[in-house]
């Protein structure tokens, strides 16, 4: 791998705090206790970590509150400062400070008593990008519910088995929400969603459009009730589910708590971000996913931060909206994803706009290739802005590896996300637990609970150790190839699992497949990744047809309709068979070198060696087609 000199990208922007690492080192838990009491709590804990392997409590029986500190602890010196710019994707725009946006939450959260939502029940979120999403949050929070938002983009079905597994019977959901000038109608999907449960819904109003009201239905324009005040809640009380794929057919429901969560994501936010009380932040996340309730939702808030929140797709009108935002309203620090990187440089647009106000960037999601790190930094940061490569996951609730402009100045090497956050011990280790060499590509775990960790995943516990703490004893398995350099900078090599990045977006190969192999005429079927010059990664489907089928054409229609069109494969490729071994497993490392054009290497293994050629015959074909 080429490596630039690391001198070339000196520019840490504060002070250089190293006696934050010694101590975060050393003592951990006690480094993570003095950060946890930059929060406001209603009364201290007694002990700072129960840690029944594999079941971290932080700071368990003390008593906080996320909406709380979110909104109330800032009323004396920022009600009147915006909490929320907000961008329509139609061009309109509001201003939220936060003083309105504590008495919106603290309504809400009225509302939701009044439905009889009480503390831990669940609450399930299915809303566009508008500042309701993060009231709805954050009502939630105050009153101790627990709140599993379902990312906008996805289908009747996938909404439907994440409020079943959650046990919601509120849904708080809208009449529509733009995208691409469309309007997607959530309202009809929920329904379909909800059918024949005992689910309550509440509908926002923000298309307007006309929909069918049901029995269940109450409109949020109509519900009103007296604001209430946060309740304390236990350090350990969940604050969040959120669904995330991972190597089976049924998403994770990945379980967040309240006091450690909050700990990670508020200092790890000051430390990578710098962040002042003049920035103007931007993050292009979706609410719906975990950049999006770490780094839209809770942190910038806890920290007192003015954001834009934009509604819609960020290549609409055309590829030069997100430059038109980061100008509008002079957006300091930026923080988006390498698809969307590269999509700004293939537009082009960053070098007709002024984008003089911005001083920090960050990427997360996905690796991030040194040449798209280098476009970013020269076209967008004007060799001006330190570039955060921010590396975690939604199950590390915060950032795990990334610089930090706001502790320390370091080299930035483009493509390396540098060291790990203080107070947390990952190792790079081989197939056996041994910590690998230099420059040699290892297994990422973590070897010590940390604050942002996830409780467990809801209602099942078993799932919980065996899919993160069976591979390595005693550590957390990430799922990611990664290896260290000479100077001890952490290069991520993308996922060792099942796992693909589609547009930074996690989806599973065993999803995909239950949706191809549940069409009637489908016999078999195995998807793999493949690259893609914008979104990083593409999927291939190959599928096996039963007798006589043809129904190519419905394929993507199905997995649309079973998942959401974030799954929808580029290709799908009808074959004749699978390349298997004697004992039925599907090779897919064979799939993936006939689909990526690389040596298929060993197939010793297959029944039948005659499947490699079937399938790139068929291959081959298909991307004639
Ligand atoms: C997976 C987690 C992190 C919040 C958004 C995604 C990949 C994430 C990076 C990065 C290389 C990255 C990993 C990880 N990933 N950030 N900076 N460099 N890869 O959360 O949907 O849970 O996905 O995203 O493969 O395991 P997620």
């Amino acid at each position: 791998m080429h490596i630039l000199l690391a001198e070339e990208y000196d520019i840490g922007l504060n002070c250089n705090d190293h006696s934050i690492r010694e101590s975060a080192d050393s003592e951990y838990v006690s480094f993570w206790e003095g950060e946890a009491r930059k929060l406001e709590w209603f009364s201290p804990w007694s002990r700072a970590l129960e840690w029944n392997l594999p079941f971290a409590r932080w700071f368990k029986d003390g008593m906080i509150n996320a909406s709380y500190n979110a909104l109330d602890v800032h009323q004396k010196s920022k009600s009147a400062k915006p909490a929320i710019l907000w961008e329509g994707e139609d061009g309109s725009s509001r201003r939220i400070t936060y003083g309105q946006l504590l008495e919106m939450v603290g309504q809400f959260a009225g509302v939701l008593a009044s439905l009889g939502v009480k503390k831990g029940d669940r609450v399930a979120i299915y809303l566009p990008m508008v500042p309701e999403l993060p009231v709805a949050m954050l009502a939630c929070a105050r009153i101790g519910a627990v709140h599993t938002v379902i990312f906008s983009g996805f289908s009747a079905a996938s909404v439907r088995s994440r409020i079943v597994d959650s046990g919601s019977r509120v849904l708080v959901t809208a009449d529509g929400g733009y995208r691409r000038g469309k309007i997607i109608p959530l309202k009809e999907i929920a329904d379909e969603a909800v059918s024949h449960l005992d689910v309550t819904c509440v509908v926002l109003e923000r298309t307007n459009q006309k929909i069918h009201m049901n029995p269940r239905d109450r409109l949020w324009s109509e519900l009103v009730a007296s604001p209430l005040d946060a309740v304390p809640l236990e350090s350990s009380h969940p604050l969040f589910i959120l669904y995330t794929s991972g190597t089976t057919g049924t998403p994770k429901g990945v379980l967040h708590g309240t006091g450690g969560y909050l700990t990670h994501v508020h200092s790890t936010f000051r430390w990578a971000f710098d962040i002042r009380d003049s920035d103007v932040y931007f993050c292009t996340a979706d609410i719906g996913w975990i950049t999006g309730h770490s780094y839209v939702v809770y942190a910038p808030l806890l920290c007192g931060a003015t954001q834009v929140m934009y509604e819609g797709a960020p290549d609409y009108p055309d590829a030069s909206r997100i430059c038109q935002i980061l100008q509008k309203y002079g957006i300091t620090i930026f923080y988006t994803t390498p698809t969307a990187i590269r999509m700004l440089a293939k537009s082009g647009s960053p070098d007709t706009f002024d984008l003089s106000s911005l001083r920090l960037l960050g990427t997360v999601g996905e690796p991030i290739n040194p040449s798209v790190w280098r476009w970013y930094y020269e076209h967008v940061g004007k060799k001006r802005c330190p570039i955060v490569d921010t590396w975690w996951q939604t199950e590390t609730g915060g950032m795990m590896i990334s610089a930090l402009p706001g502790i320390e100045t370091i080299p930035l090497k483009p493509g390396s996300a540098t060291h790990y956050i203080p107070g947390i011990d990952i190792a790079i280790v081989d197939e056996e637990g041994r910590s690998v060499p230099p420059h040699t590509r290892g297994h990422l775990v973590v070897k010590r609970p940390w604050p942002g960790m996830l409780l467990t995943l809801w209602g099942d516990d078993s799932r919980y150790k065996e899919a993160y703490w069976s591979r390595y004893p005693g550590c957390y398995y990430s799922g990611d190839y990664a290896m260290c350099d000479d100077d001890k900078y952490v290069w991520l090599l993308g996922r060792a699992d099942d796992v693909l990045k589609v547009a930074g977006h996690r989806i599973g190969t065993a999803e995909i497949e239950g949706s191809l192999v549940s069409h009637p005429q489908v016999a078999e079927s195995a998807v793999c990744a493949i690259p893609d010059n914008l979104k990083g990664q593409a999927i291939a489907a190959f599928v096996v047809l039963k007798e006589g089928a043809d129904c190519r054409r419905d394929l993507a229609e199905t997995v649309r309709r079973d998942v959401g069109s974030i799954a929808v494969p580029k290709i799908i490729c009808v074959v004749p068979r699978l390349p298997k071994t004697r004992s039925g497993k599907i090779l897919r490392r064979i799939l993936k070198a006939i689909a990526c054009g690389e040596e298929i290497g060993d197939t010793s293994t297959l029944e039948d060696p005659g499947a490699v050629s079937d399938v790139s015959v068929a291959f081959a074909r298909c991307q004639v087609d």
